[in-house]
């Protein structure tokens, strides 16, 4: 009896007319259109992944092969795991057009308990995603810092190491350098008093300043309102659409189509590896559907924007990646700002500088982006008692979600202190292609369950696609589960917290409101 009420309420659904409903007494504002939706679309996608990731893609890393030249067939492939998705995301977020992305679908196909870990799930890929983003951000501040070597001290130009990296990274550069990090650590050019204080109370510790400002910005433009930050979003894109479209014209006079051979150095698992990091690249466009309840048309304006994106982005990354690697031979490749290098490389310094400021305007896009989704699903899932009511009030001038978007702005501060970009990337992708599973098997199970309801969008050739997306997501996952990687066991441990907290709190929770 005990067990059947449980498993009743682990897979009680809520109709997709109640999700309607109570998204349409959010209180959030409708203010969205096509044109803001591709604008989030774009600036969710282009960041880290093209600007930074793209050098490991390519290089491979401690524990993952590099696709070398063949980076353009991992970024087909992963495209394609994305466009089954996408199209998913697109049937599914016009059906159910209100806040919480994966989550709130799940909800409505596979009941509580799953619905919790996808939420939970999607916390990677929004706020661990924006951890890689911010360490990123970190280190093109850092490039164009340096533009400055004229004007600007010293000790502003060479930066300790311990006041822009994480505590991981630190302490991977004490390895390398053969520094002991318990000690007095040697910087290059910096007063005495900057190296005596890498340690509070004898511990060492490191502190990504740079980052945690950026974050600290971004949160208080979020709780200032939605529409403001789209705005100060398309400026942003602009401009680094406008970087990347002149990498490809200004490279493509360099590039020696000798540097392609050999085209797969480390032959198909080149390949599936680098699919596997570079896929980050792509990740970003669910973040519109995470938009959908502030949306004035989302039947119509939610599948352009989320399709239009994808097409766009694909376009770009191929044409940027071919000229990357005719420019250079592989292992010349740099993996902390590969564009701009190579820039440097064929002499063109200037343009490297405006690289970086491109790359910053792009990361900075990004950070704001997902932290309006991090936001969103905690707001989603706190209306849904998962977790405590109090969380989502909504901020009486601005009608924004200022407790979550503190919460999500912390969370990131805190996290960025001792995980590195690699890592956090990698568990980004995790979390990030378990959702797209979900999704695609949400289309199947709702046109078994609900074949009747208006569909504004269908995917085409379905069931074929959606089973296309779960299998090419789900090789990408085995094939980074095999190399034994940190983050394939740090991706457990946190389904396992997740399934910890529910069995803890949001169960009880749930039901002391039921009742
Ligand atoms: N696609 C986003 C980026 O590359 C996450 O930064």
């Amino acid at each position: 009896m005990i067990k059947n009420a449980l498993l009743n309420n682990l897979l009680k659904c809520k109709s997709p007319d109640e999700l309607i409903e109570a998204g349409s007494v959010s209180g959030l504002k409708k203010t969205l259109n096509v044109f803001d939706l591709i604008i989030i679309g774009i600036g969710a996608v282009v960041g880290t992944g093209i600007f930074t990731i793209i050098g490991s893609a390519i290089q491979g890393g401690v524990d993952s092969l590099g696709a070398g030249p063949a980076v353009v067939l991992s970024m087909l492939l992963a495209a394609a795991a994305s466009v089954f998705s996408a199209l998913s995301y697109a049937e599914i977020s016009a059906m159910i057009p209100v806040a919480g992305s994966a989550y709130t679908y799940t909800y409505a196909t596979m009941g509580e308990f799953m619905a919790w870990m996808v939420g939970w799930i999607l916390m990677l890929e929004y706020a661990i995603g924006n951890i890689t983003v911010a360490s990123a951000w970190t280190g093109y501040f850092v490039q164009f810092l340096k533009g400055f070597k004229h004007i600007l001290p010293a000790w502003v130009i060479n930066c300790p190491l311990w006041l822009r990296n994480d505590y991981r990274t630190m302490y991977a550069m004490c390895d390398k350098f053969g520094w002991d990090i318990h000690t007095k650590m040697p910087f290059i050019n910096t007063p005495d008093w900057f190296s005596n204080i890498t340690r509070i109370s004898e511990i060492p510790f490191a502190v990504n300043l740079p980052a945690i400002f950026i974050v600290l910005v971004l949160t208080l433009l979020l709780i200032k309102g939605v529409k403001e930050s789209t705005k100060f979003a398309s400026i942003m894109v602009a401009v680094n659409l406008f970087i990347i479209i002149s990498f490809i014209l200004v490279g493509s006079f360099y590039v020696c189509p000798e540097n392609w051979h050999p085209f797969m150095p480390n032959g198909f698992d080149g390949v599936f590896m680098g699919a596997f990091v570079i896929f980050f690249a792509y990740i970003g466009f669910d973040a519109i559907s995470t938009a959908a309840e502030e949306t004035k048309n989302p039947q119509r304006d939610l599948p352009i924007a989320i399709l239009g994106t994808l097409i766009i982005c694909t376009l770009l990354y191929v044409l940027a990646a071919l000229v990357l690697t005719g420019i250079l031979p592989c292992h010349a490749i740099d993996t902390q700002a590969p564009l701009a290098h190579a820039m440097r490389c064929i002499g063109k310094d200037w343009y490297a500088g405006l690289i970086s400021v491109g790359a910053l305007c792009a990361l900075t896009t990004v950070l704001l982006i997902y932290q309006l989704g991090t936001t969103r699903i905690l707001f989603a899932m706190s209306r849904d008692n998962f977790l405590p009511k109090s969380l989502n009030a909504v901020h009486k001038k601005f009608r924004t979600p200022h407790i979550m978007t503190w919460l999500s702005g912390i969370i990131v501060i805190v996290c960025a202190l001792f995980m590195d970009l690699n890592v956090s990337a990698e568990l980004c992708n995790f979390g990030t292609f378990t959702s797209f599973i979900i999704i695609c098997l949400t289309v199947l199970i709702l046109r078994k369950t609900e074949p009747e309801r208006k569909r504004p969008f269908k995917v085409p050739f379905c069931p074929l696609f959606p089973i296309l997306g779960i299998l090419t997501c789900a090789l990408l996952m085995y094939c980074k589960f095999r190399s034994n990687s940190d983050s394939s066991l740090y991706f457990l441990l946190w389904l396992f917290i997740g399934l910890s907290i529910y069995a803890g709190y949001g169960y009880r929770n749930k039901r002391q409101n039921e009742n």
